[in-house]
């Protein structure tokens, strides 16, 4: 039974004009930023019940005086919320949240989530900016890297799991946080890769791509949705009313707070659809928009707008009242006290524990010709930028996270290997332009077995900001590469980055690639597990890895053309300088155990609306080591009354084996999975043969197929006394 709520009019008859406009803001106090920062604490406006709201302050010592100040000394006593983006873990980092989709298993992305839950909320924090819901299919853009991938059935469990990680079962649990969805939505279309670029997307793909994982997370009841800092087809998403109060509240019944992104309200003055502060308030809160993040457009516009008569006091008491609840739900009105508590000397280890899991899981094998895992080497070269970088670990948006407690890959190595020489040159730096430290790398491989070779990009690379044009390895990383594979030693190339990077020579000169991403606090460890084989490389490819900056958008949803590639005829769907194909498909990744998948078996040969069907696959462990795999479960619709996507995701199931065994994996479909949006956006189920496709990735060169045959509705049975009156 939902909780008794408070009954808040009291607080709205007598709170000013001024108050009420302090619980629509939320200000930055300055601990972290990505925009501009105000070099201060609040502590005025908190008293004086102006500032309602913080983020980016956190440890308890901060957040309980600033919490004192609201309860104890503003004139209402309403207590604060805090803030905090807990992308990927607060203090203990788990890899970045691209990395840990490829891990495809929701229970991990459950826990990783509940653990940042329970890290924040005893620094204080009591509501976190994600999960980012973003679907993407541009690895120029930075925050890709922040994102689950390319695909919006994956987004959606992501979604859903995470949520329930940082929420649980009751957000006044004092171990919880309150979660925001965002960035809501399309974002992830950024024209050409390039951060708060335009977006224009079809209503279909913002129907079948978009929108969904927002849906999903909102019905499972995430707290709060924060709207993108881009436009669709020309509607700032921060003045959206159709998607925001249109969709979210009238359509999806959905009660929870919009925080606007930081600074996106005035911002609505650049995008050219308000002369000034005072409309862009008016705009942004008639949309929807609850909380003013940095903006103070509500607090020093919306005074003059209700003179105006652009908003009226009603719209603002809405929203005031949803901040009121949101505060209620997390319990803050009984006990604004209840997070926050000493922090640990160092971070728990059940939760390095779990850091190191989860690296491990999402580390993908992309390349492997027998040379991993190392067996008993006697001299490793562990060479490159990122090798003894504990910060490029952590990955971008690390929150709280501390690199002195991260650990680098050579940390990892050398504690794995303690009976191996485990030697240790930079080469060049990340981003720099001198070389001079190649000779040196050079001399350590010729010394060595095997070199271990860490490449890729820190961590400001990606996130936030960091799109790129060029979206290979930076710096001068290609000339080490070309200069320690010319000493002919194997390597093992160790990549790090919040996106594919796209260049050829890392995979033409290597004899293993690990994709790493940023793997997290444990990261070193974790990665020294797969290469020496103590733990299996989990991950699969969320995203398609392209070979050309020119084939993106490169994902496995395209819809078919007319003219298929072909191979030497000009006049197909192709480039005429350089492959279709990507580098790696979605859901790609090695393992040290090899596997045999048998053809979906379905459980039933028709379909009809209200029935549903079992499909199960047989996998078998065909190797001596045991090992990972994910299986994918995906569908064609192969005649519609609009093309339909080549393949579209309907499950996926990570899945350990021992040596030699097997299992049969079931997934099932209801004959409603199988409709799509008509040419009116409506759902249709329509008749015809779909193709199920399973296998370990999205190509179908490793796909076993079978069809099934979808059938009408069978017509209801007249009933009783429709049948007399007829009679
Ligand atoms: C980002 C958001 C983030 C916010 C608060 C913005 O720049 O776009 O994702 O939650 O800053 O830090």
């Amino acid at each position: 039974m939902p909780p008794a709520r408070r009954n808040f009019d009291g607080f709205l008859t007598e709170m000013t004009l001024a108050e009420k406009l302090g619980q629509l803001t939320m200000a930055s106090a300055n601990m972290a930023t990505t925009g501009p920062m105000p070099g201060n604490r609040w502590d005025t406006e908190v008293r004086d019940g102006t500032v309602g709201n913080l983020f980016n302050v956190w440890r308890v010592e901060e957040t309980a005086a600033l919490q004192r100040i609201a309860v104890e000394e503003s004139r209402l006593g309403i207590p604060l919320l805090f803030g905090f983006d807990v992308i990927h873990g607060h203090r203990t980092i788990f890899p970045i949240p691209l990395g840990e989709a490829a891990a495809f298993d929701p229970d991990l992305w459950e826990r990783t989530a509940a653990a940042a839950a329970e890290e924040a909320a005893l620094d204080g924090v009591n509501m976190t900016f994600a999960p980012m819901l973003d679907v993407t299919r541009d690895p120029r853009w930075g925050r890709i890297s922040e994102s689950a991938g390319e695909d919006p059935f994956v987004t959606a469990v992501f979604g859903r799991a995470k949520v329930r990680g940082f929420q649980g079962e009751d957000l006044a649990d004092p171990s919880r946080v309150a979660a925001t969805a965002k960035h809501y939505v399309a974002y992830g279309g950024v024209n050409a890769g390039r951060e708060y670029a335009p977006v224009d997307a079809s209503d279909r793909t913002l129907e079948e791509v978009f929108l969904p994982p927002f849906r999903e997370a909102l019905a499972d009841g995430c707290a709060a949705v924060m709207p993108a800092f881009t436009d669709l087809a020309g509607i700032p998403m921060t003045a959206h009313r159709a998607l925001i109060e249109g969709r979210l509240r009238l359509g999806w019944r959905w009660e929870g707070v919009v925080v606007s992104d930081y600074t996106a309200i005035p911002e609505l003055i650049l995008h050219g659809v308000a002369a000034d502060r005072v409309e862009a308030a008016a705009l942004a809160l008639n949309a929807g928009v609850d909380l003013d993040m940095m903006g103070f457009a509500y607090l020093h516009g919306l005074p003059e707008a209700l003179d105006r008569g652009l908003v009226t006091i009603e719209t603002i008491d809405a929203a005031v009242l949803r901040v009121l609840r949101l505060k209620e739900r997390l319990g803050l009105f009984d006990d604004p006290y209840a997070r926050g508590g000493p922090r640990p000397e160092a971070p728990p280890a059940n939760l390095v524990a779990l850091s190191r899991e989860a690296a491990a899981q999402s580390a993908v094998l992309l390349q492997n010709d027998g040379t991993l895992p190392l067996v008993r080497p006697r001299r490793v070269a562990v060479i490159g930028p990122i090798a003894d970088d504990p910060a490029a670990v952590l990955g971008s948006w690390s929150a709280a996270g501390e690199r002195t407690e991260a650990r680098s890959y050579l940390a990892g190595l050398r504690a794995a290997l303690p009976r191996s020489e485990v030697l240790h040159a930079e080469g060049v730096s990340c981003v720099g332009e001198e070389t001079g430290g190649i000779g040196a790398a050079v001399a350590l491989a010729r010394e060595a077995d095997v070199v271990v070779l860490c490449l890729g990009e820190t961590a400001d690379l990606s996130g936030e900001g960091g799109s790129r044009a060029r979206p290979g390895l930076p710096g001068r990383q290609a000339e080490l590469l070309a200069a320690v594979a010319a000493a002919g030693r194997p390597i093992v190339t160790v990549l790090t980055a919040g996106r594919p990077l796209i260049e050829a020579a890392v995979f033409e000169r290597s004899n293993a690639v690990l994709m790493a991403w940023g793997p997290g606090t444990a990261g070193g460890d974790a990665i020294a597990d797969v290469i020496t084989g103590r733990a299996e490389p989990g991950g699969r490819l969320p995203v398609t890895w392209p070979e050309t900056v020119g084939q993106i958008p490169i994902f496995f949803g395209q819809r078919p053309t007319g003219r298929p590639p072909e191979e030497g005829n000009r006049y197909t769907a192709r480039y005429i300088d350089g492959p279709v194909t990507p580098r790696f498909s979605f859901g790609h990744g090695l393992s040290y155990a090899t596997f045999r998948y048998g053809p979906p078996v379905l459980s039933v040969a028709t379909l009809a609306p209200g029935e549903t069907l079992e499909v199960t696959v047989d996998v078998e462990n065909t190797s001596a080591f045991a090992g990972r795999t994910t299986v994918f479960l995906f569908t064609r619709d192969v005649v519609a009354s609009l093309a339909r996507p080549l393949l579209e995701l309907r499950g996926f199931r990570s899945l350990a084996l021992e040596p030699g065994s097997a299992t049969t994996v079931r997934f099932t479909l209801a004959a409603d999975d199988l409709a799509f949006l008509g040419d009116d956006l409506k759902p249709v189920f329509e008749p015809g043969r779909v193709e199920i496709l399973a296998g370990p990735a999205a190509d179908r060169a490793v796909l076993s197929v079978v069809t099934i045959e979808l059938e009408p509705a069978v017509a209801p049975a007249p009933s009783p006394r429709a049948a007399s009156a007829v009679a």
